[in-house]
């Protein structure tokens, strides 16, 4: 924190070679460090500044992905950072506690950046959150979840053969750690899950069948946690549970077949039929008390009626209602403080997701789905959208005015945001 008062965070995006489980000398991006980057953490209320230099000898971007922030701060496409370059993006946190994240977003290269290393997790603080497991590294455990595949000891980046989902690994890392396993000391522990993978959906559950507490999701808690045993995220997503593991017990988090409701092609090429072990859990023989989960976590804002809709339909591998990224064209015009509807259809028969930046929203609907299915629970900012369905949110873009700089909404597919789904909208 310096004099005025602004948490400053120095960020140094580099080359450099990791041991991701294939020896000393694979190549690998980060920040301020070899492969990831440090976890980054501020609270609501206060200023921030990130000084970001690009030390990877080309350009590139950081974005906060999940933040409310002005345009000309967000990182997208349009905040370029050339080699050797510093950008020192500020802003006030002005949102409730969550896991979100950051990574770059240099359009037509988002896949290649982020599949190297560089991304790391931005945790918000709120002092109105309710007692919960918060000990960071100790019962409050960040988890960036990726798949990776290796061509003898170098990444592998080719994607696959035989869809158009980009690369899928046939190896899991979590933090940049293969095959790692956790002791838990504490009754409880909570686990932030950030699917961080170019193109892999995952569904979580434990390999005990143990039931868990999802307490929050992209942008925050939830009203009230919901007990589950799986929970499915898509590129970007993230999920944060509190587990309590019996002392001396075992539990592994692992991976099951996704529910992609695609078809039988795409669900097979697409990693639809993929199980890994994430993570191992051991517990000491004797734990640490913890308090039980609150039974209420947050108060969400009524978003009120919609008086604007927008259609938006995911066509091919790389459109978004027919059309192509463009950086000069701006596709939509958002009037601050309205509420608004995005019907989001997936008329493709490819599997998508769609991530909205500035917003967190809430979903109204996803066709073939049952109210109130976990996947539609809490704030928002990216959310699957199965081959065939039409996904409602509801959002509201109150303030941060911009005429000139645009937000991005995107598949996070990173393949399919490079190969141009993506669009462009300004808030006026
Ligand atoms: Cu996580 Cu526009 O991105
Ligand atoms: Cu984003
Ligand atoms: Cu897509």
């Amino acid at each position: 924190v310096d004099e005025s008062g602004t948490r400053v965070f120095d960020l140094r995006m580099q080359r450099g070679t990791h041991d991701l489980g294939h020896g000393p000398d694979t190549r690998t991006w980060g920040v301020n460090g070899d492969y990831l980057g440090p976890t980054l953490r501020a609270t609501r209320g206060e200023q921030v500044r990130v000084n970001v230099t690009n030390n990877v000898g080309e350009r590139s971007t950081l974005h906060w992905h999940g933040m409310h922030l002005p345009a000309a701060m967000d990182g997208g496409p349009h905040q370029t950072i050339e080699s050797g370059a510093t950008w020192s993006p500020h802003w006030t946190i002005d949102q409730p506690a969550a896991t979100l994240w950051y990574h770059p977003h240099l359009h037509g290269s988002t896949a290649e950046h982020v599949y190297r290393g560089l991304a790391g997790m931005f945790l918000l603080d709120d002092p109105a959150t309710p007692a919960l497991p918060d000990d960071y590294g100790i019962d409050d455990i960040p988890l960036i979840v990726q798949d990776k595949k290796f061509d003898d000891d170098q990444l592998d980046e080719d994607g696959e053969m035989f869809a158009d989902v980009g690369t899928l690994g046939d190896e899991i890392l979590v933090n940049g750690t293969p095959r790692p396993f956790l002791d838990v000391h504490t009754e409880r522990v909570r686990l932030r899950l950030l699917n961080a993978s170019n193109a892999r959906v995952y569904n979580f559950s434990f390999d005990t069948g143990l039931a868990f507490a999802l307490i929050g999701t992209d942008g925050g808690l939830l009203e009230r946690p919901m007990t589950l045993r799986s929970v499915q995220l898509s590129p970007g997503e993230r999920a944060e549970i509190v587990v309590e593991v019996p002392a001396g017990g075992r539990t592994v988090l692992r991976s099951t077949p996704p529910d992609l409701r695609a078809d039988f092609w795409q669900t097979r090429f697409s990693g639809g039929d993929d199980r890994f072990d994430v993570l191992e859990l051991r517990a000491a023989p004797t734990l640490a008390s913890t308090a039980q989960v609150p039974g209420q976590l947050a108060a969400f804002e009524d978003l009120g009626e919609a008086t604007v809709t927008r259609h938006l339909d995911l066509t091919g591998a790389s459109t978004i209602n027919g059309r192509s990224m463009d950086m000069a064209r701006v596709d939509e015009v958002v009037v601050a403080g309205t509420t608004e509807l995005w019907q989001i259809r997936n008329v493709s028969g490819l599997i998508h997701n769609f991530h909205v930046h500035d917003a967190q929203f809430r979903i109204v609907d996803i066709t073939g789905m049952p109210p109130g299915h976990p996947g539609l629970a809490g704030r928002k900012d990216t959310v699957y959208v199965p081959p065939g369905a039409t996904v409602q949110l509801l959002m509201r873009f109150e303030d941060h005015t911009d005429p000139s700089v645009p937000y991005m909404y995107h598949c996070h597919l990173l393949r399919h945001e490079d190969d141009g789904m993506m669009g462009q909208f300004v808030v006026v």
